[in-house]
C-alpha cells in the first residue's frame, strides 16, 4: 500500500529576521552566514503559539482537499516546540480545525519529525480500514528555544509549519526510519534541570554540555558531519526495498538545514543538486517543519507536479533520520 498528498497547506509568520538583524544580538555578517549555511532570511514567531501556526497550515490543506473536516479520522502533529507537556497539539488543533471524528497525538523526531509522521499515517492507513482521511502537520517556533547569545546556532533557525492531507492509494511507496541515542547530547535543549547529586543506574547523562533548560545546544561540526552520511543512508536504505535509484528520482525534498549539507548530500548520491528543492536561503531551519514547507512552496511554483517520484529526507536530533520515496 502507499499514500496519496491530497493537499498541502503552509503558514509562515509575519515577522521576518534578515542576516544584517543578528548585528544586534552577536558578532555575525551577513556574508558567513550566506557562505556557511545559505541562509539568508528566516521568519520568526514570536509568541505566536506554536499550535496557532499549526491550525493555520491545517485549515488550507483542509480547503485545498476540500473536504469535510469530519471526514478526517486521524490528526498527527510533528513538533519538538509545542506550547504544553500536554495535551498534544494535535488535539488542540484536531478540535481547531472541527475534526471532531478523529483521534489525535503529537510526533517528536526533531527534524525528521514529517518524515516519521508521514509514515506513521500510512501505517495506520493500511490497518485501519475506517480510516479514509489523516491530517498531518509539523508546526515549529524555533526561535522559542533558541539562545541568542550562541552565534554559532542562532542564525540557523526559523519558525513556520505546514500540513498534508493524506488518503491510502496503490501509487509507490517507500520508506526507512532510523534512530541512533548515542547521539542525543550533540542536539538537544533540557526540559527539566537534571539534579547533579542523584545518581541512576546509567552513564547516559554524563557528558552532556551544559545549557540552560528550554535552550538548544548544538555541537555542529558533529552534527554536520552525522548530516551528510545521514542524508544519502537514508534514501539508499528506502531506495533498496522498491529497487529504485537516484536518477529515477524526480525530486529530492530535503530537510533544510544547510546548502552545504544539501550539496554534499547530492555529490554523495553522484545526482545534480538541480533534482533538490532549496528553501533554507528563506525558511532557515524549521525543523520538522522544513521538508512539508518547502514541498508545499514547491508544488505551489509548479517545480513539483502529480506522477514525479519524490524523495522526502529527514535528519536531525535524537539523533534520528529517515526517508520517504513517493509518487506526488
Ligand atoms: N558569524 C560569524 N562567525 C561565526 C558565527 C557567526 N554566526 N558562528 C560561528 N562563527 C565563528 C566561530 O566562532 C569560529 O571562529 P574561530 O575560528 O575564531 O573560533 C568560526 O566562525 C568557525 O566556526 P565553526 O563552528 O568551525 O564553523 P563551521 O564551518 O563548522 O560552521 C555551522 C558552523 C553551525 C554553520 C556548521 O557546523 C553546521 O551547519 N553544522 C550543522 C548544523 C545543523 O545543520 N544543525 C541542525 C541539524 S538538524
Amino acid at each position: 500500500m502507499g499514500i496519496n498528498i491530497i493537499s498541502m497547506g503552509s503558514y509562515l509568520p509575519e515577522q521576518v529576521l534578515t542576516n544584517e538583524d543578528f548585528k544586534k544580538f552577536v558578532d555575525t555578517n551577513d556574508e558567513w552566514i550566506r557562505t556557511r549555511t545559505g541562509i539568508c532570511s528566516r521568519h520568526m514567531a514570536g509568541w505566536e503559539p506554536t499550535w496557532y501556526m499549526g491550525k493555520q497550515s491545517a485549515l488550507k490543506a483542509i480547503e485545498r482537499a476540500g473536504i469535510d473536516p469530519k471526514e478526517i479520522g486521524l490528526v498527527i502533529v510533528s513538533t519538538i516546540t509545542s506550547d504544553f507537556l500536554t495535551p498534544s497539539i494535535a488535539s488542540v488543533i484536531q478540535y481547531e480545525v472541527g475534526a471532531e471524528n478523529a483521534y489525535a497525538f503529537d510526533i517528536n523526531a526533531a527534524c525528521s519529525g514529517f518524515v516519521y509522521a508521514v509514515d506513521t499515517a500510512e501505517r495506520f492507513l493500511r490497518t485501519d480500514e475506517n480510516l479514509k482521511y489523516v491530517l498531518v502537520v509539523a508546526t515549529e517556533a524555533l526561535s522559542r528555544f533558541t539562545d541568542f547569545e550562541d552565534r554559532g546556532t542562532c542564525i540557523l533557525f526559523g519558525d513556520g509549519s505546514a500540513a498534508a492531507v493524506i488518503e491510502r492509494s496503490d501509487k509507490m511507496y517507500s520508506s526507512f526510519l532510523a534512530s541512533d541515542g548515542s547521539g542525543a547530547r550533540k542536539l538537544f535543549a533540557r526540559n527539566v534541570q537534571i539534579a547533579s547529586q542523584v545518581k541512576v543506574e546509567s552513564d547516559f547523562d554524563d557528558g552532556f554540555p551544559e545549557k540552560p533548560m528550554h535552550q538548544l545546544y548544538q555541537d555542529g561540526k558533529e552534527v554536520y558531519k552525522f548530516a551528510v552520511k545521514a542524508l544519502p543512508t537514508a534514501f539508499r536504505s528506502a531506495a533498496e526495498k522498491i529497487g529504485i535509484t537516484s536518477e529515477e528520482i524526480d525530486r529530492f525534498v530535503p530537510h533544510q538545514a544547510n546548502i552545504r549539507i544539501i550539496e554534499t548530500a547530492a555529490k554523495n548520491l553522484g545526482i545534480g543538486t538541480e533534482k533538490f528543492i532549496v528553501t533554507v536561503d528563506h525558511h532557515g531551519n524549521t525543523s520538522s517543519a522544513s521538508i512539508p514547507l518547502a514541498l508545499c512552496e514547491a508544488i505551489e511554483k509548479g517545480d513539483i507536479k502529480r506522477g514525479q517520484k519524490l524523495a522526502l529526507v529527514g535528519f536531525g536530533a535524537g539523533l534520528t533520520y529517515g526517508s520517504i520515496i513517493l509518487e506526488y
